[in-house]
Parts: C-alpha cells; structure tokens; sequence
C-alpha cells in the first residue's frame, strides 16, 4: 500500500518539482513502484516528462478533480497515468487554476484529491505529490490527502520566512481534516556548503527549527547539470549520472526509505 507524500512549500523556486521528479526516479532505481502527481497548474513536473504541450493532455488532473466535484466517474486508469523512464504520473495543465477557483466555492471540498489517490494506493509503493507555489485550496488538498509532507527549503531564498505560516497549515490540516499528517522533514535544496553563506543559513535553519520537525541528512547541492536535465526532459541520474545533485537525490531516497 502506498505512502502518499506531498512535497511542499509555499514559496517559490525551492526546488518541489526537480525534488519530485528526482525522489521518484530515485525510488524506482530502488525498485519501488512510483507514481507522481503534477499539482500545480503551471504544469512544470508534466513538462519534465518531456510533454511539450500539458494543455493537450486530456484527461488530466484538473478533469479527475472536476470529475470528483461532480460527483461524477473517474476515467480509466489508463487514460490519465502517464509512463515516463519506469515512473508513472498523472499530468497536470493551466486548467487547474480553475479548479483551484472552483474548490474555493465547494463546500467540504478539502478530500477532493484524497478521493482520487485512495484508489490508487494498492498499485504503488510511494506516491508523490508536486504542489504550487501557494497556501491555498491546492495544497489544501494535497496535505489532506498525504500521509507525509517534505518541505523543501532552499537556504538562499531568505529559507525562513513563510515557514512558521506553513507549519501552522500543516497542523490546523493534522487537526481539523487530516489526522495521518505528519512532516516527514525539511530537505535543503540547491545547497553549495562550500559557500559562507549557505553554511550560515543552514545553521540558521537548524538552530531554528531542529526540535521542532526532522531535518534530513541529506542536502541536494545546486548544479547547473539540473537545469540541463529538466530542458532535455530527464532525471538528473539520467541525465549525468555523476552530477552531484542526481548522487544526493538517490541518498536521500535511501534516507527515505529507511524512515
Ligand atoms: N539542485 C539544483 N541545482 C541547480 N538548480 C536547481 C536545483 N534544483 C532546482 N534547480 C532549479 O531551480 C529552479 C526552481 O526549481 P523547481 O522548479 O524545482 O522549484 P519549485 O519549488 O518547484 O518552483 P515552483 O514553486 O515555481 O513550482 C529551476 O529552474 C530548477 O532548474
Ligand atoms: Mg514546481
């Protein structure tokens, strides 16, 4: 049965979807059954399956949540889970910005998405859900429906602010809808520990929040060879294997897994 993790922050530019793709990439080369959700309208994790166009996908996640709304059948499995280098995935497209209005409307519409993957638990091992860059009625529903979340945090991007907003969502969500909820642990993205000031706000970041949730070991660091990857639609291991980035994402995997 699967572990559902949602992998989240709602600060831009952290590193959620290349920790996506490259966690489930990571998990496969394990031998785990992997399958990804692209939620987030601006579709970027859809795009680094090497989907030119994810407003042409059809059906995809916006459809399966409007389905859900209504109160109407899903599609075939087949017809929205996706195949790409052994990792499945549902895509996503600009309609999801009019789901998230919708949601906005509906009454006690926060399971929407818990509905759709309950269904699919008993065919993967991990199931990771990609979220957008907000608090809203999204990633509501991503963390209603995650039994886990990892918070990734790049220390650059001024790491602390909005992260004490973030975990206030996270237990109003563990306590009025989700009681499963836990945080699995903040993962340090496009972290260069040769430079002064990673290392500063990385202490920053432990001092601060160490007692409060997990800090994994495992640090992703910035290379240029990620950018390169996602433009020719790859997981960084793929991509150049011994980037540095694509050696630490297969570690924190196993960190992972070892929980
Ligand atoms: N380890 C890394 N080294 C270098 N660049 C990276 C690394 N990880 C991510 N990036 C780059 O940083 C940018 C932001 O990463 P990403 O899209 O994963 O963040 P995000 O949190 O999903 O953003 P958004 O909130 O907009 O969805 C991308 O251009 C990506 O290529
Ligand atoms: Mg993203």
């Amino acid at each position: 049965m699967a572990e559902i993790i949602a992998i989240a922050n709602q600060k831009g530019g952290v590193g959620k979807t290349t920790t996506t793709l490259n966690l489930a990439y990571s998990l496969h080369q394990l031998g785990k059954r992997v399958l990804t959700v692209d939620f987030d309208s601006q579709a970027n994790l859809t795009s680094c399956y090497g989907i030119e166009n994810p407003n042409a996908i059809e059906p995809n996640i916006s459809h399966l949540m409007m389905a859900r709304m209504e109160e109407d059948e899903l599609p075939d499995k087949a017809a929205y889970i996706k195949t790409a280098n052994g990792v499945d995935f549902i895509p996503s497209s600009i309609s999801l910005s009019v789901v998230d209005a919708s949601l906005r409307l509906e009454m006690g519409s926060e399971m929407m998405l818990a509905g759709i993957l309950e269904g699919l638990r008993d065919d993967y091992d991990y199931i990771l859900i990609d979220t957008c860059p907000s608090l809203g009625s999204l990633t509501i529903n991503a963390l209603a429906a995650a039994d886990k979340v990892i918070i990734t945090v790049n220390p650059q991007l001024l790491a602390m602010m909005g992260l004490q907003d973030f975990m206030k969502t996270v237990r109003k969500i563990k306590k009025r809808i989700n009681t499963r909820l836990e945080v699995s642990g903040i993962l340090l993205t496009m972290c260069d520990s040769r430079t002064n000031l990673c290392k500063v706000l990385k202490d920053q970041v432990y001092d601060e929040y160490n007692k409060v949730v997990p800090i994994f070991n495992t640090t992703i660091p910035a290379t240029v060879k990620v950018g390169e990857s996602i433009y020719y639609g790859m997981s960084i291991q793929q991509y150049s294997p011994k980037a540095t980035a694509g050696i630490a994402y297969r570690e924190f995997a196993k960190e992972l897994v070892a929980l």
